[in-house]
């Protein structure tokens, strides 16, 4: 623990002291469980293993300048897992017994919560899976529900500069009417071959198409894409993208720092267009992106020569990392002190 280097993390699991579990038995909640093992003992027929009922959520805790501990937008990540579970017919987390297991795990863990200025932040991992047996593919009637928590670092290793990425044609992670705009496991599971073959090819991450016509942007692998163009903060508004409370955050800072902003469907030949794009979510904070480039047609799109992210990318960065940091004002109420 002593000799964790804060300011060289990578975005990865490491050990910590404890995580917290509750099991829904009987059609309701039991009693919050604290362990410091890092294994689970499910039954062989957890429908979590054979049909994938399986959700997660994540979201930080950072050390603020004044060394208190916040934690961000949790009840946002609660309303999401709800509505996960209500999606692939799990028990529902009440707000209440996740805020009591997310308060009580970084408590556990506050020796693990990076110090202000290492750029480090603490990652909670919630997971909610179906642990009961079945063999016809029926939800569980048995689930748990735990939370982890590791302390990292930037999500691409690059930090905030610029990341290259490349859009894929042959490869969906969500289809129309699926699973797109929750948090389940599969759509990662989808997303792993077009990912790997992207990191292989030299790309930080995928940008999806809309699985049904291929013409508009959807997903930037685990984050939400965002362009800027003539004071415009522009994102994808579709049905299949995860609804990133970062995205959410940033289209309020947009209008904060005097930029209008776009939510609509957003054709491909559009990138050609925007001066400043990037990739944006809890663990990507902002990645902007230098270029994409388009595999199949073998098109290239740049928004960065120099390897410098643009002006608004940098603005808005500095201003979510400023609230999370209690270096500003929380105008808008965003964070939690974890007393
Ligand atoms: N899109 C996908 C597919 C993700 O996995 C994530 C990460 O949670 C996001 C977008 C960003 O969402 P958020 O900002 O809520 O972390
Ligand atoms: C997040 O940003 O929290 C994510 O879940 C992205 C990824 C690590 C799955």
């Amino acid at each position: 623990m002593k000799d964790i280097k804060w300011g060289e993390l990578p975005f990865g699991y490491s050990k910590t002291n404890y995580n917290v579990r509750c099991y829904y038995r009987d059609g309701k909640w039991g009693s919050i469980e604290t362990t410091s093992s890092e294994h689970v003992s499910i039954h062989m027929a957890a429908t979590a293993l054979h049909y994938g009922q399986e959700a997660f959520e994540g979201l930080k805790a950072f050390r603020g300048k004044d060394g208190q501990i916040r934690l961000f937008r949790w009840e946002e990540n609660a309303k999401r897992l709800q509505k996960s579970a209500e999606g692939i017919m799990m028990a529902e987390v009440p707000t209440e017994l996740f805020m009591k297991m997310i308060m009580r795990v970084i408590k556990l863990n506050k020796e693990f919560v990076p110090p202000y200025g290492t750029g480090a932040s603490l990652y909670l991992r919630p997971v909610l899976f179906g642990s009961g047996a079945q063999v016809g593919v029926k939800p569980a009637d048995e689930y748990l529900f735990m939370v982890f928590v590791t302390p990292v670092g930037p999500y691409f290793k690059e930090g905030f500069k610029p990341v290259d990425i490349q859009l894929v044609r042959d490869y969906d992670r969500a289809a129309p009417l699926g699973t797109g705009s929750i948090k389940v496991g599969g759509n990662y599971a989808a997303s792993l071959r077009p990912g790997t073959r992207a990191h292989d090819e030299g790309f930080a991450s995928v940008l999806f198409l809309d699985a049904k016509e291929k013409k508009y942007i959807d997903e930037a692998g685990p984050a939400n894409f965002f362009g800027i163009k003539d004071g415009k903060y522009i994102t994808p508004d579709s049905n299949t993208v995860l609804p990133s409370i970062t995205n959410m955050s940033l289209r309020q800072i947009a209008e904060d720092i005097g930029l209008t902003v776009e939510r609509r469907s957003v054709p491909v030949e559009e990138l050609g267009t925007f001066e400043e794009a990037g990739a944006c979510g809890t663990a990507a904070i902002i990645s902007p992106i230098g270029k994409i480039v388009d595999r199949e047609l073998d098109k290239t799109y740049t928004f960065s020569t120099d390897g410098e992210p643009g002006p608004w990318s940098t603005k808005l960065y500095e201003r979510l990392l400023a609230i999370q940091l209690g270096e500003v004002e929380d105008t808008h109420g965003w964070n939690t002190i974890v007393e």
